[in-house]
């Protein structure tokens, strides 16, 4: 971190369409495409870092490139999100995720890393999709209100569930030992739509898969972060998965949270994204509540409770970064 002894600050979707310098690199291509390209991903990746003094860079991806690099047909489509082809339905579905070694089928991804190591001040986050959730897009085909398809299939279809889960937690697993060993210092596990499941539910179905890559990492002594929206149920569930810090959304707050996963574990979040959008006023409060609710615990690290949208006005992260260090200094 940069070393604030405060309070570390980072953003979810700190690279992106929030930055007009993100839209001119971008052009016409898709996000699956710019990760194909280290340079770019390097550049993209930079930017936000360019505006504001964040303790960490994500590295500039998305959770769909390890199924794209494994021959799955799935595209970003803008506004809406990835779209599979050909949905998967049923079991001989899976031959069509072909053989995936990050460091073989997606070197792109280690390429970026290793350069952008050489030139961060920070540390680099690396991060993967968990299994549920890129069950779910290649299930439902697309992101969906209410999953129904993964969960029927999920309760319906044990053994076609526990392949598919089988297999993409190996893929996540492979690509976010290959990150760290290309010199990223921590990784996120985004589970994203977890908090679509209840905790029995989510404890048979989707916790022993990410426990495995989670697990799996132990080795290699980076901290782990592991995210979802709308987990607030799903809280000490979580925590037993095995990460060193809990990412939480706006709807819990944040001492609750706290509670729920115990002493010991700490937390990343988890200011309103919406709490951006306008006037500053409007988010200094919110934040200020947010670090009283954190009450200078350490293993506090601030970020969003999701992603950055598009519409924030850069200037308003900038401001955000600047009140917590100010705020958090010892
Ligand atoms: O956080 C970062 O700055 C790193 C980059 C990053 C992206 N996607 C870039 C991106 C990360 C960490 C992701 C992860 C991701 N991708 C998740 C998990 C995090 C979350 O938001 O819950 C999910 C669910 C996806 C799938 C996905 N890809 C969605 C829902 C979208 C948005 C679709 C839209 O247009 O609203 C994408 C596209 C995407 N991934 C963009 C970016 C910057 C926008 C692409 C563009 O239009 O330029």
């Amino acid at each position: 971190m940069n070393q604030t002894d405060g309070t570390p600050v980072w953003f979810m979707r700190q690279a992106g369409r929030y930055l007009p310098e993100y839209l001119e690199a971008r052009g016409s291509r898709d996000v699956l495409a710019l990760s194909r390209d280290p340079e770019v991903v390097v550049e993209i990746t930079l930017q936000p870092l360019r505006r504001f003094d964040a303790d960490a860079a994500i590295l500039f991806s998305d959770i769909m490139v390890p199924l794209a690099a494994a021959g799955v047909d799935v595209r970003i489509e803008p506004g809406v999100g990835p779209v599979v082809g050909d949905p998967f339905r049923a079991p001989d579905d899976l031959s069509r995720i072909g053989p995936f070694d990050s460091a073989e089928h997606a070197p792109y991804v280690s390429e970026a890393i290793r350069l952008l190591v050489k030139e961060l001040p920070v540390p680099l986050i690396g991060f993967a999709g968990a299994p549920f959730t890129l069950a779910s897009y290649l299930i439902e085909g697309g992101p969906s209100r209410d999953h129904r398809r993964t969960k029927r299939l999920m309760r319906d279809e044990p053994s076609f569930w526990v392949r598919l889960m089988d297999r993409l937690s190996e893929m996540a697993l492979s690509h976010l030992r290959s990150q760290v060993e290309a010199g990223a210092a921590a990784v996120q596990l985004f589970d994203s739509w977890a908090g679509a499941l209840d905790p029995e539910s989510y404890r048979r179905h989707a916790l022993p898969w990410s426990r495995r890559i989670l697990e799996g990492l132990a080795d290699l002594d980076v901290p782990r972060i592991h995210f979802g929206v709308g987990t607030g149920e799903l809280l000490p569930a979580m925590r037993e998965a095995g990460a060193e810090v809990v990412g939480v959304d706006w709807r819990v707050p944040l001492d609750v949270a706290w509670e729920r996963i115990g002493d010991g574990g700490a937390i990343q979040g988890n200011l309103d994204p919406t709490a951006c959008l306008g006037s500053w006023e409007a988010c200094e409060r919110e934040a200020l509540a947010v670090l009283e609710r954190a009450g200078g615990r350490p293993g506090h690290i601030f970020n969003l409770g999701h992603g950055v949208l598009p519409e924030t006005p850069p200037d308003n992260l900038a401001r955000l970064v600047d009140l917590v260090h100010e705020r958090t200094a010892r």
